[in-house]
């Protein structure tokens, strides 16, 4: 076996796996590539403090425990560019249509299959550990009424997946990505994220405290931010949160 492969912890139930995940960093028993499993979560944590819905056993629910030693912490947004690509090339072996939400929402078609939630520690300079959330959805084909534009693996190929395959597939892919980006392919990790960007050069519009703004992406700025060209040529940098993709 593969040696990222080996610590795989699976539980049924638990508040959070990034939780969980976060208490191993904490107690000191967490390798580099040590991932936590859940088939359900009490307390599933989205983006924006909003609440991570998944049937249970349906999904996959993964938290990938990294010690990134070698990125300097302005370089955080990397793991959201590397967990976003290792989606993207796992789902494009079963569908067309994968592309990245910025910042790092999966999505197949205009519609949202997969999240992902990174919380970091920092040691000096540099990053200490990291949290690498994922919330899959696999196998569920009916979503509660609140959330805006889900969709499932199985909605859209009409097959069923075992998480903890999908989990071992999905490691192997973001460790391949993870140890070229720590051997310097900063560049190429850029590129990739860029090229597969939801709405890249195309116009479109996104509300921007309130008011609605027509825009095209052009860019991503060196600590991640949307660069979004206007009409009149200008290019606007926007940080989470503070524009609003209207799909
Ligand atoms: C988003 O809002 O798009 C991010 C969702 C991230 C959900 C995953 S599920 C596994 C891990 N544990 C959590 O509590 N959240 C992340």
């Amino acid at each position: 076996m593969n040696s990222d492969l080996k610590n795989f912890i699976v539980l049924d139930e638990i508040d959070s796996t990034n939780n969980y995940a976060n208490h191993l960093i904490e107690a000191g028993t967490a390798e580099n590539g040590t991932v936590v499993l859940a088939s359900y979560q009490k307390k599933g944590r989205g983006q924006r403090n909003n609440y991570w819905e998944s049937a249970c056993g349906e999904n996959l629910l993964a938290s990938f425990i990294l010690f990134p030693a070698l990125l300097e912490a302005s370089d955080q947004f990397y793991l959201s560019k590397v967990a976003s690509l290792a989606l993207v090339r796992w789902l494009s072996t079963k569908t067309t249509g994968v592309s990245i939400k910025w910042p790092n929402d999966i999505y197949v078609g205009q519609k949202k299959i997969a999240g992902i939630l990174i919380e970091t520690s920092v040691k000096g300079n540099t990053l200490y550990s990291a949290v690498v959330g994922i919330g899959l959805n696999l196998n569920q084909t009916q979503f509660s009424s609140n959330i805006p534009n889900p969709v499932s693996l199985k909605t859209v190929t009409h097959m069923e997946y075992n998480a903890l395959q999908v989990a071992r597939e999905l490691l192997a892919v973001f460790m391949n990505l993870y140890h070229e980006l720590e051997s310097g392919s900063f560049l190429k990790t850029d590129n990739a994220y860029f090229n597969h960007l939801f709405r890249r050069n195309e116009w479109a519009w996104y509300r921007e405290k309130g008011e609605l703004i027509e825009g095209r992406i052009s860019g991503i700025g060196p600590y991640g931010q949307l660069l979004l060209e206007v009409r009149s040529g200008a290019v606007h940098s926007y940080l989470f949160k503070e524009i609003e993709f209207i799909v």
